[in-house]
């Protein structure tokens, strides 16, 4: 939310001329009186509709039964992402035999997880999350910790809403190149980053230009607990395409546990959001988030025996 100091009217220009406060406080004034008469309004058009004579038709015992508030209950602390998926209640503990990295995952069912790298992005991204709003999806979100110092409000966004964050470094640099403590350094700011922003933990990474060696994968997933997820659809979507083709890369590339790449900083890429998530549920797809899809990796056996029951 905005800081209320920062709304115009309510500070700074009154200093400046009188005009210029007279003008803000009739401005100030109308929106109180608005709002004053919208909750009046709201609360008298309620209270005399309620007994037109309807209270004798109900039986007593349907009625509410009145209860004591719940005094004793507390939200309880957010220990990670938890991915809240109203329609999916799928697991997402996948610590049991996570494998180093991942580019698919073999899954028993349409599932497919779309990934965001890149942001948060002040514009681009809350564009984004209203799109997956409106389709009841969650996605993953491969954060730059350098950018959630900037935009906290963004990725608090993304966590109400049940997406995944997941962890892309904090300064987005080539990790392959880097020695282990600065490898360690990227990681562990990203995440302090994302703690301090939302109060999360994240579960998995992904190395920025998909560059991490074999060596580092492993002291990654030894130190850190993170599995690298790199990608099995690639729309190439940086490169400004257009939304039309990143939409038809993106549909055409997809298949059962496919991890599809896509980076929420480019406006394109949002716009071709709606049509790439349209075409995916149209052709059966169900969108679960990393760890999600992890959690539900599956063999090759069980997955040939469902495929054909
Ligand atoms: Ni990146």
């Amino acid at each position: 939310m905005a800081d209320p100091s920062q709304q115009p009217g309510i500070t700074d220009s009154a200093s400046q001329d009188g005009r210029d406060s007279t003008l803000n406080l009739q401005r100030m004034t109308r929106r109180g009186f608005i709002a004053l008469s919208a909750s009046v309004t709201s609360c008298s058009m309620v209270a005399p509709k309620k007994p037109q004579g309807n209270a004798a038709n109900v039986p007593p015992s349907s009625a509410p039964v009145r209860t004591a508030a719940n005094q004793d209950y507390r939200t309880p602390a957010v220990k990670g992402p938890v991915p809240r998926n109203p329609d999916l209640s799928l697991s997402s503990e996948f610590s049991k035999g996570a494998g180093v990295s991942y580019s698919r995952v073999l899954v028993s069912g349409n599932f497919v997880a779309m990934t965001f790298d890149d942001g948060p992005h002040p514009q681009n991204t809350p564009r984004l999350l209203d799109m997956l709003r409106a389709r009841n999806i969650k996605a993953t979100f491969y954060v730059i910790g350098r950018s959630v110092d900037l935009y906290p409000q963004v990725l608090r966004r993304a966590v109400a809403e049940g997406h995944e964050i997941g962890n892309h470094t904090h300064t987005h640099r080539l990790l392959s190149k880097l020695g282990d403590s600065e490898v360690r350094n990227e990681l562990s700011r990203c995440a302090a980053a994302v703690e301090k922003a939302a109060g999360v933990r994240m579960r998995t990474m992904r190395p920025p230009y998909g560059g991490l060696l074999q060596r580092q994968r492993e002291l990654v997933m030894n130190e850190f607990g993170y599995p690298t997820i790199l990608w099995s659809v690639d729309p190439l979507d940086w490169k400004r395409p257009g939304p039309s083709v990143v939409a038809s890369r993106i549909q055409s590339g997809a298949t059962p546990g496919a991890i599809i790449l896509a980076h929420d900083l480019h406006s394109q890429t949002v716009d071709a959001m709606p049509a790439t998530l349209d075409g995916l549920l149209r052709k059966g797809y169900k969108f679960v988030t990393v760890s999600q899809l992890l959690a539900m990796k599956t063999d090759p056996a069980t997955a040939q025996a469902q495929a054909e029951s």
